[in-house]
């Protein structure tokens, strides 16, 4: 019924902020779900990832497992009228890999686009977690195994590419300071999902 997706740099705090969706959804009955890592596509993707390959390959298994996810998961969730929320999705196909293929091939911003185009479906509404590149590579000092994303200048790079989207699709993002109390910050979050399902609930009615 309503595509929910949450997007945000490496270390924005999403982990967090679905742990305590999670809870306070529970009523909805919403299906979490996330990119990469729905399906066995994905887990591939992360052993692509973390192994390191090309960054076209890298691209392509990002929206294999895209595919995946949206044939096996979204598609049909959605049509059995459930709210689906997604950690990641078509955006940070833009965001990442606009970065990972520059230089490797011209405008990878419109060859994304076209590989995505007639296919896919774009989600309803889009949190954005936004903090300063410095404080998310802070959060990052602890993880054990650092993806190659996971570097000062890719995540800037990340950070300008989600603002793009956000100019391109104003009226379909919330913008969210991820350095709010994250109490606060997953009570804001649930408040507007429970609003947009219930108003979406209503539109589909009438
Ligand atoms: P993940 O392990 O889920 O990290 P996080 O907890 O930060 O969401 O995601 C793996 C990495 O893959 C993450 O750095 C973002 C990156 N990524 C892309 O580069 N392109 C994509 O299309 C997706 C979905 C993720």
């Amino acid at each position: 019924m309503v595509l929910i997706t949450l997007e945000g740099i490496d270390g924005s705090g999403k982990s967090t902020l679905i742990a305590r969706l999670r809870e306070g959804l529970a009523d909805l009955k919403p299906v979490f779900t996330r990119e990469p890592g729905a399906t066995w596509v994905g887990e591939q993707v992360r052993r692509a990832v973390s192994e390191g390959i090309d960054p076209i390959t890298e691209a392509l298994l990002f929206t294999a497992d895209h595919a995946a996810h949206l044939a096996k998961v979204v598609k049909p969730s959605l049509q059995s009228g459930l709210i689906v929320i997604s950690d990641r999705y078509i955006d940070s196909r833009f965001a990442y890999q606009s970065v990972t293929l520059e230089g490797v091939i011209e405008d990878p911003w419109g060859w994304l686009r076209r590989l995505h185009d007639g296919w896919t479906i774009y989600p309803d509404l889009t949190f954005l977690l936004l903090l300063p590149v410095k404080t998310a590579m802070e959060r990052l000092r602890t993880h054990p195994e650092r993806e190659h994303f996971e570097d000062e200048r890719v995540l800037e790079s990340v950070q300008q590419n989600y603002l793009r989207l956000v100019r391109e699709n104003p009226s379909r993002f919330i913008l969210i300071d991820a350095l709010m109390d994250q109490v606060e910050l997953a009570a804001f979050v649930e408040g507007e999902i429970r609003e947009f399902a219930g108003s979406s609930r209503s539109r589909h009615r009438s």
